[in-house]
């Protein structure tokens, strides 16, 4: 069968592949000089994502490019928001809007019109599959609950999540009640993504490192261990990676605690470190997106200390978290080169 050969989901079954499999987060971004034009037609941002042909168009381009092991649906976090009425906007040089949600909110948070509402992006994973390359790993995505809930409550991106904790410490209740109705959401919503053709999916749970001890295992372990359950009672089989950026220890016993099969690691994570965690199973990761935008030495070291490191064992080559819009697309073809081992 193709799916044999898929690289990424070998590794997520266990397997330890060399050279590793590699994609990039954000892989699908402004770096890319076709991603602007496409962007520029589209229209608003969520248009982007809730059209089919644009955003198969824009998951392809970087496969074309650098003949990436995964392709990751192009999507947003915040469609789940925008799909339960919060007004989503992504306004130019600002970042995401929406409105911010309180406590009568959370009681009036109504599930039943959401997959309706993410229909197109359904029709776009199913169309990517068919138009994928077979030995191509093609990744579904959501948020983690307690990402999504930063949003909602600030009804903005902050530095540090500051509302959001702060709720969560004045009304727990309505706090935890969120989570577990995000957490039942999106369980949903990566079935049907799976149902629909993806591989595999990752959790994104970039704003955990603001999260003190109780609090992680609270609002981020035990929602996102909920979703995983919820989507194993449905899809046993299910390839699951979970990314909980900037926890440092905390990713300890992330694996265990969750059921991810593989964990993503931010840069900041020490190898050593890294390499415990990987002999509980496969990790995703950790090269510093400066790296990338630095480029000559500073990457190739990167690189090469990932790979010297980790790449005994099964590991999915990554990024720490995205590519971002200053880097230049001939590093990520080097990169992808020295991976390979031709760079
Ligand atoms: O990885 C990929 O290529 C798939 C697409 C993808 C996007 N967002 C496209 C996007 C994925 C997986 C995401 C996840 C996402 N979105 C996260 C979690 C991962 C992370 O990076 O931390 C978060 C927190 C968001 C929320 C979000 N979306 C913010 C804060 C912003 C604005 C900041 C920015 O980079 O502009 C977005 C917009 C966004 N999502 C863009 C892209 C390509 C840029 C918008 C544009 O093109 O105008």
């Amino acid at each position: 069968m193709a799916e044999t050969h898929r690289k990424v989901l070998e590794v997520l079954n266990g397997k330890c592949l060399t050279p590793p499999p590699v994609w990039l987060m954000r892989q699908a971004g402004r770096y890319l000089p076709e991603y602007r034009a496409t962007r520029a037609k589209a229209g608003s941002f969520l248009d982007l994502c809730y059209t089919p042909d644009l955003a198969v168009e824009v998951t392809l381009q970087p496969i074309r490019r650098y003949a990436f092991d995964a392709a990751i649906l192009f999507s947003d976090i915040l469609v789940i928001p925008d799909a339960l009425h919060r007004n989503v906007r992504f306004e130019e040089g600002h970042g995401p809007r929406m409105e911010p949600i309180d406590t009568d909110g959370i009681a009036r948070l109504e599930g039943a019109g959401v997959l309706s509402h993410l229909a197109p992006v359904f029709e776009t994973v199913s169309r990517l599959r068919r138009e994928l390359p077979a030995e191509t790993t093609l990744l579904g995505f959501c948020g983690a609950p307690w990402t999504v809930a930063t949003y909602m409550i600030a009804g903005r991106g902050t530095p540090d999540q500051a509302p959001a904790r702060l709720f969560a410490y004045r009304h727990r209740k309505a706090f935890e009640q969120l989570l577990a109705f995000l957490a039942d959401v999106s369980a949903d919503y990566l079935v049907e993504q799976i149902d629909a053709g993806a591989d595999a999916v990752q959790i994104f749970d970039s704003w955990a490192g603001v999260l003190g001890e109780d609090e992680f295992a609270r609002f981020a372990v035990e929602p996102v261990r909920r979703m995983i359950a919820s989507v194993r009672a449905r899809r046993p089989g299910a390839k699951i990676i979970a990314f909980a950026k900037g926890v440092g220890l905390l990713l300890k016993d992330y694996r265990r605690l969750t059921g991810a099969d593989a964990i993503g690691l931010d840069w900041a994570v020490p190898l050593s470190f890294a390499a415990e965690l990987q002999k509980e199973g496969p990790v995703q990761g950790n090269l510093d997106p400066m790296r990338v935008v630095a480029g000559g030495a500073a990457m190739e070291s990167g690189i090469d200390r990932i790979l010297d490191a980790l790449g005994h064992g099964p590991l999915i080559f990554n990024l720490g978290h995205g590519i971002t819009p200053e880097a230049d697309p001939e590093n990520v073809a080097a990169l992808v080169a020295r991976v390979r081992g031709s760079g």
